[in-house]
């Protein structure tokens, strides 16, 4: 696909500023707004949403809701510095399972990300498996994706502690299904223990496995008992 960004060999950022102001996110997430990348519907500038002002008088709450802020901006210099860790290993399994990071943008909104939008054929964004599981959209397959996502991250040196259906994808390229992380790399608690001791991430990565394939098996389930539920959903 050509695209100056992409194509460049060192990937360097354009240095410029973008003003997203009159733009309408293509997505939003809890803490995130996700833009397409002004001319290039194939990249998102991925950015946190404005914090509101705290209309606080309470000195305790108003401090709780600035370390709230202090916590989120750090979870989003954790996921970039992932992204970067996995740049650096071009022959780590997992990169097919992450969107590729082509750097970080000054926006409006402050900092923002520019990574790969993660399409279907029709060239929407991918559906979550979240949403997948709950029209039904689910395939016995899944779960063997599923294992290979995980086996691929376990032994990879990357830290994703916000591994959930909504940070989940299945994506189609080149006719390989594969589910991608589209968010939730870099730890989750204040204190970066998954980074801190790396020991734990294979009994951690097999509970949110099993977790993740019981849900799946749940709704494949419901489809056999109930498969109009399903065409209807789809249809829908
Ligand atoms: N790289 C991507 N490709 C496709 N869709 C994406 C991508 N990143 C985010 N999205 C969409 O945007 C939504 C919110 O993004 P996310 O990064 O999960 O934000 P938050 O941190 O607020 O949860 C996701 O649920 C997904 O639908
Ligand atoms: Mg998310």
């Amino acid at each position: 696909m050509a695209n100056n960004i992409k194509n460049s060999t060192n990937l360097e950022l354009p240095k410029k500023h973008f003003d997203l102001s009159l733009c309408k996110p293509v997505a939003k997430g809890a803490k995130k707004l996700i833009f397409y990348y002004p001319n290039d519907n194939d990249l998102l500038i991925k950015v946190l949403k404005p914090f509101k002002k705290s209309k606080e008088k309470n000195i305790i709450f108003d401090t709780i809701s600035k370390l709230r802020q202090w916590y989120i901006v750090r979870l989003f210099y954790r996921e970039i510095r992932e992204y970067g860790k996995l740049k650096r290993s071009v022959n780590s399994g997992l990169c097919k399972h992450i969107p590729a990071f082509y750097g970080i943008a000054d926006t409006n909104y402050g900092k923002g990300m520019i990574v790969e939008a993660i399409k279907e054929k029709d060239g929407g964004l991918c559906q979550t498996l979240k949403e997948r599981l709950k029209s039904g959209n689910v395939q016995k397959d899944h779960i063997l994706l599923l294992q290979e996502f995980f086996d691929n991250l376990t032994v990879s040196d990357i830290v994703a502690g916000d591994i959930n259906s909504a940070n989940l994808v299945l994506a189609c390229h080149d006719g390989e299904n594969k589910f991608v992380m589209i968010d939730g790399l870099g730890d989750k608690t204040l204190i970066p223990f998954r980074s801190w001791f790396p020991g734990n991430k294979r009994s951690f990565l097999e509970k949110k496995y099993i977790k993740l394939k019981a849900r799946i098996e749940q709704a494949l389930r419901l489809q056999e008992i109930n498969p109009n539920d399903q065409e209807r959903d789809n249809n829908s």
